[in-house]
């Protein structure tokens, strides 16, 4: 399958998708059940998973969003990141971050951070994917679907140069 120029193989079945997330909302419904707790997926690549996870929570619960947009500072060197959506409605709840994928876990360290300083009861993280070995930041994702090598992947709400996020399987970039 080809992406504009990048050629993408299959990698991650729909049903072995399927499988693993019915598996994270086991461990949630289990973890929560005497909590109510806030599922807060981060826009854009996590809508898909996040909607087939929620549908499978049969605790009480809320969902809100977050997105992260980058935007060129004043600072001449550098980038800034801002985070929308987060807000005093998260006050003294119990936030479950809802990510795609974590690479670096840059992005998800600065959301824990902030969602720290909301005053939040608890915070926890539930990835469909995981980077193992790219990790710079020791961030505990207490739920993880996947862990896979350091490739690029696409589908299932992820995207190549915002492309791809319609693909029901999820592919690899091949080599
Ligand atoms: P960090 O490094 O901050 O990055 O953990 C996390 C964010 O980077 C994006 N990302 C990817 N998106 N295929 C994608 O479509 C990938 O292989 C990939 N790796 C990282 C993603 O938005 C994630 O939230
Ligand atoms: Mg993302």
């Amino acid at each position: 399958m080809q992406i504009k120029d990048l050629a993408f193989k299959q990698f991650i079945n729909k049903s072995k998708i399927q499988e693993a997330v019915r598996g994270l909302a086991q461990q949630i419904n289990t973890d929560y059940k005497e909590k109510t707790p806030v599922f807060l997926p981060i826009l854009n690549g996590s809508f898909i998973f996040a909607a087939d996870l929620i549908k499978q929570i049969e605790i009480p619960c809320k969902v809100s969003f977050v997105k992260v947009s980058s935007y060129a500072g004043t600072v001449s060197s550098g980038q800034l990141k801002t985070l929308i959506g987060m807000d005093a409605s998260l006050f003294n709840q119990d936030v479950i971050v809802v990510e795609d994928i974590v690479d670096t876990g840059h992005t998800l360290q600065k959301i824990v951070e902030e969602l720290k300083s909301l005053g939040t009861k608890s915070v926890e993280v539930v990835a469909l994917l995981r980077k193992e070995h790219a990790r710079e930041k020791m961030i505990n994702v207490k739920y993880t679907g996947f862990e896979i090598e350091n490739e690029f992947v696409v589908g299932y709400g992820l995207d190549y140069d915002g492309l791809g996020r319609n693909l029901k399987e999820i592919y690899k970039a091949a080599n």
